[in-house]
């Protein structure tokens, strides 16, 4: 008998697959504001993968990535082995299999980063919000949707080489991987002992516990992209009455000046003030005007002119809301669809987190 996976790895196996499974429905299935749970399964990740690294060089000898039999032409002969049904029996990794950890733990890397990218860059959260530029983000979720396709093909490849292993060539590598020994009446299965447990876990412990610390302190860090600004008060008086009293980062400069010399016809109402308030209150706009914030919504609908000047005019805006029923806009919560407030409860600071979303139902007027 031989002891082929340590603790930790076993640990850090199991974790893994479950911070995949949350990730992989958090991302493909549920609504943008369960973003929150999948980037606490990222970090979950990121944190488990850097564990890997450090343990690839450090852990015990099956663990360690200078052990894995990554020759292509050990790859070779094992595949033709496989499919003369006479695999060779390796006590740790098969080739074939090490080949798998690799790109597994390949794509796993780069969908850590791409994510934490897009999340800096797109939504201004996490550890990278104070470094990424919105178009980087743009691009790393991009590349974050390629890799989470080919880790769907690559955990369907993987499981598909445990189903062979297991029910044609009756390894239990299963078993294995749950309580770490490898039985085989095949000497050339039986290598040196692959424990030393006790040290392993206090090594898991550290690396895991240091890297929760760093995480958490750059997750803290506030973010560039979104500034807090000082509303006037006129403004919220004045312009919050009839609907929300927009964040400036929501039109251009342009637009706000326009809206602000044409206020005795304002789309059809009067909403005329005296010249001293329309400069004050046009100068708060101006100067924070969507260019000054680099925001999804200020990249996505603020910087867009529309001849309207209305940001529901916005072809991007219309795509957004498109699957909203008419009537939702017509509750008493909402009002109108120039009530971003109604569904977007951090509308005012002009965040619009994803996870800030609340779809009303039930409360018709
Ligand atoms: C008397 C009521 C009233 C006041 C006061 C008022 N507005 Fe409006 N505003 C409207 C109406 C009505 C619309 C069109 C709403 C709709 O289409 O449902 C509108 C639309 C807008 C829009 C375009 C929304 C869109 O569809 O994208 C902007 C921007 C805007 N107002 C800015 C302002 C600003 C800035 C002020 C303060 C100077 C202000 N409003 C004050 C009634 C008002
Ligand atoms: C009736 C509710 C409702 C109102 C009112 C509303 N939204 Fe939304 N908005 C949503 C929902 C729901 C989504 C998510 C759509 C999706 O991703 O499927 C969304 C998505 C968005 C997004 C994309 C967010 C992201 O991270 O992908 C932006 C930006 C946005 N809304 C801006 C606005 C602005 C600006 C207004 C006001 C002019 C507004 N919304 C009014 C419900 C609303």
């Amino acid at each position: 008998m031989t002891r082929v996976w340590d603790l930790p790895l076993r640990l850090f196996h199991w974790a893994m697959v479950v911070a995949v499974v949350v990730a992989a429905i958090t991302g493909f299935l549920t609504p943008e504001w369960w973003l929150d749970l999948h980037s606490v399964a990222g970090y979950a990740l990121g944190v488990l993968l850097a564990f890997r690294l450090v343990w690839g060089v450090f852990g015990s000898p099956y663990s360690r990535f200078r052990s894995f039999p990554l020759k292509l032409s050990d790859l070779h002969q094992h595949l033709i082995s496989v499919l003369h049904r006479t695999p060779r029996i390796f006590v740790g990794h098969n080739p074939a299999g090490a080949w798998m950890i690799v790109v597994l733990l390949f794509l796993l890397v780069a969908l850590v980063i791409t994510g934490v990218l897009a999340l800096g860059g797109r939504e201004n959260l996490g550890p990278l919000a104070f470094v990424t530029v919105y178009q980087i983000g743009n691009i790393s979720r991009e590349v974050h949707e390629i890799a989470a396709l080919g880790l769907l093909w690559a955990v369907a490849i993987h499981l598909l080489g445990v189903f062979v292993d297991t029910r044609i060539f009756k390894h239990p590598v299963l078993a294995v991987m749950m309580i770490g020994n490898k039985m085989s009446s095949d000497k050339r299965a039986n290598g040196p002992d692959g424990t030393h447990t006790a040290r392993g876990a206090v090594w898991f412990a550290s690396i895991t516990g240091l890297l929760i610390v760093v995480g958490v302190a750059m997750a803290s860090v506030t973010p560039s992209g979104w500034r807090n600004i000082q509303t006037p008060a006129d403004y919220v008086a004045e312009c919050g009455d009839c609907h929300d009293a927009y964040h400036p980062s929501l039109r251009t400069a342009a637009a706000w000046r326009s809206v602000m010399n044409g206020l005795e016809n304002h789309y059809g109402e009067d909403a005329s003030l005296d010249e001293g308030t329309i400069a004050d209150i046009r100068a708060y706009l101006v100067e924070n005007h969507a260019g000054t914030f680099d925001t999804e919504v200020a990249n996505r609908i603020g910087r867009i002119d529309t001849p309207s000047f209305r940001m529901t005019d916005v072809r991007r805006w219309k795509k957004q809301h498109r699957d909203i029923n008419e009537s939702v806009y017509r509750l008493k919560s909402v009002g109108s669809k120039v009530n971003c407030q109604g569904c977007h409860k951090d509308a005012e600071s002009g965040r619009f987190d994803d996870d800030k979303i609340h779809l009303p139902s039930g409360d018709k007027s």
